[in-house]
C-alpha cells in the first residue's frame, strides 16, 4: 500500500475530517504498532494503526452491498437528520465514496443497494432504464374503482410536468397492495395511493430488478456482494 499521512489514513479508513482525525491523534488517542503517535504527518503504510484500541482499516477498493434499511433511518449525509443508514455501515466504509441507489423515505423500510460503481447507480436509478421496484403497501382509506388502470395509464401527480411512467397496482385486500413503480420520484407511491384515494400506512420495499430481498435479513443488515451475476439480476428490467 502506497506511504501516507496518518492524518489522511485516518480520514480515509473513515473517522472524520482531517481536521476532526488531527485532533484525536494530537489528544494520544492513535497508536502505530502498539506505540502512541501523536505526530499527524508520521507517513505510513502497512503498519497496525489503531484508534482507542480499535484496529483501524482502509475500505475495500470497490464496495457493493445491500442493505434492509430500518424504519426511521435517512438516506441522507446530513447529520442534522439523523439517524442515517450511513450510521449502519461499517466505519471504514465512510471513506469509499459509497452511494445508494434509489433512496428510501424515512418511514419506509427496506431494500437498498449500495455501491461505489456510480455507473450501475446510475443505470438502476434513470426511469430511461426502467427497473422495476416492487413496494408492499398498507393503507387506509379506500381505494378509487379504476385506481388500478389509472396507475397502469400514468398518473398525473400534483406539482409535476409529466405523468408517471406506468405502475401496476394489485389490490390484496382493503388494507394491503402491492405497487410497482419504474422510476423514484419523490415520495412516489404514497402519492400514488394518495392520488387514488387511499393514504399509506406503511411501505416496505422487498424487491428490485429481479433482486428479492433475502428473507433471513432483518432490519439493519448489510449483505455485501461483487459478481456480476448480482448486478445482472438486479438489472433486470421486463420492459
Ligand atoms: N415511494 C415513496 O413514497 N417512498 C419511498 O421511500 C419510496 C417510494
Amino acid at each position: 500500500m502506497k506511504k501516507q499521512r496518518l492524518d489522511a489514513y485516518l480520514a480515509h479508513a473513515g473517522h472524520g475530517s482531517r481536521q476532526e482525525v488531527k485532533k484525536f491523534i494530537k489528544k494520544g488517542r492513535v497508536t502505530i504498532d502498539g506505540i502512541v503517535c501523536k505526530n499527524a504527518k508520521q507517513m505510513v503504510t502497512d503498519e497496525v494503526i489503531m484508534v482507542d484500541g480499535q484496529l483501524c482499516e482502509l475500505p475495500p477498493e470497490s464496495i457493493d452491498a445491500i442493505i434492509y434499511k430500518p424504519l426511521g433511518y435517512a438516506c441522507s449525509h446530513d447529520p442534522r437528520e439523523a439517524p442515517l443508514v450511513d450510521e449502519l455501515l461499517p466505519v471504514e466504509w465512510a471513506g469509499a465514496g459509497v452511494q445508494m441507489a434509489g433512496r428510501l423515505d424515512r418511514q419506509t423500510s427496506g431494500l437498498l443497494v449500495l455501491s461505489t460503481n456510480g455507473q450501475r447507480i446510475h443505470q438502476l436509478i434513470h426511469p430511461k432504464k426502467k427497473i422495476p421496484k416492487r413496494y408492499q403497501i398498507e393503507y387506509m382509506g379506500k381505494l378509487h374503482a379504476k385506481a388500478i388502470q389509472k396507475c397502469a395509464d400514468g398518473l398525473h401527480l400534483e406539482n409535476e410536468q409529466d405523468p408517471c411512467l406506468p405502475a401496476e397496482l394489485t389490490i390484496h385486500d382493503d388494507k394491503h397492495a402491492t405497487m410497482i413503480i419504474y422510476e423514484g420520484r419523490y415520495h412516489q407511491v404514497r402519492r400514488m395511493i394518495a392520488a387514488v384515494g387511499g393514504e399509506v400506512v406503511s411501505l416496505h420495499r422487498d424487491k428490485i430488478g429481479n433482486l428479492e430481498l433475502p428473507e433471513q435479513m432483518e432490519p439493519g443488515d448489510i449483505a455485501g456482494f461483487g459478481d456480476e451475476e448480482t448486478w445482472e439480476v438486479l438489472l433486470q428490467s421486463d420492459k
